[in-house]
């Protein structure tokens, strides 16, 4: 921030103020998203009390865990892409040398990294992981059936910020300083994008399935 206030550059605007932007977008409309969900399933008067605690928890755990529900071992190469999409996802921005090294010098905080060449690999899998989503989208007709714009949208939101933050680190197609700050802009993108789009399923995944698991337990069933 203050870099920008002495050197007003368009790097110095997307390293400093923009940042501070998306954040506070993404953390305070996430927050009053989830809130809003709460307080609308609260007015219901039915849904809150239908959560049995040890049920919600166990459907959660089958979902996330790779092949654990009957529907994730139907289709193994899409759970396959699915996992190895989200950890990628969430992991290599979170554990990226690069980002470490802009919070240490913003905030004099640091923590563990990911070796350069296991983010570098977890990128392409991630760019990779999208493209398939893209041709299933495309090509597979149940799934195309299914499919709108707002689908589209999300892999392109996600999968930008990998390509130009990949292009940047090995200084390719344009010079690094053009590419780091397109780079910005993609995942300032994609964070402002998280609460306000399809993506908001970051949140709710684990609220539809505390609710979805209540009730199949309810009915001596199970939903995974
Ligand atoms: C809030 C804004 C962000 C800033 C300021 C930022 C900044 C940077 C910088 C400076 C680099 C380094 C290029 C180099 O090595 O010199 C980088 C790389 C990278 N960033 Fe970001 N980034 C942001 C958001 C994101 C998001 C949201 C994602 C993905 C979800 C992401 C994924 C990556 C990846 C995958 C690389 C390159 C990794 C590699 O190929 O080794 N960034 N970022
Ligand atoms: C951390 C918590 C998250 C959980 C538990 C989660 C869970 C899921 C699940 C269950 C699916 C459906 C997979 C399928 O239909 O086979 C999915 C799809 C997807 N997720 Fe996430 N997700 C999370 C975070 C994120 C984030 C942070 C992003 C991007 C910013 C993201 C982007 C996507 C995209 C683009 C798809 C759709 C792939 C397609 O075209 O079918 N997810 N997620």
């Amino acid at each position: 921030m203050l870099d920008f206030i002495r050197d007003p550059s368009i790097y110095n605007l997307v390293r400093g103020p923009f940042v501070w932007l998306a954040f506070l977008v993404f953390i305070g409309a996430s927050v009053y998203k989830v809130r809003r969900l709460y307080l609308m399933a609260k007015n219901e008067k039915v849904v809150l009390p239908a959560i049995k605690l040890p049920a919600a928890r166990r459907s959660i755990l089958h979902w996330i865990v790779p092949f654990g529900s009957r529907n994730w071992r139907m289709r193994w190469p899409i759970t396959v892409t699915t996992f190895v999409f989200h950890v990628g996802l969430v992991f290599t921005p979170i554990f990226l040398l690069s980002h470490n090294v802009l919070w240490y010098e913003s905030w004099g905080i640091h923590w563990w990294s990911l070796p350069e060449s296991v983010a570098d690999v977890m990128t392409v899998l991630v760019m990779i992981c999208c493209v398939v989503f893209f041709l299933r989208r495309v090509f597979a007709p149940e799934v195309r059936f299914v499919t709108s714009a707002d689908d589209l949208l999300i892999l392109a939101i996600s999968f930008f910020p990998f390509l130009t933050g990949f292009l940047a680190y090995h200084e390719l197609l344009l010079p690094y300083k053009t590419m780091v700050i397109i780079h910005m802009l993609f995942g300032q993108i994609m964070l402002i994008a998280i609460p306000f789009t399809r993506l908001a399923h970051m949140f709710y995944f684990f609220m539809t399935r505390a609710f979805m698991g209540s009730q199949t337990a309810s009915w001596g069933g199970k939903d995974w």
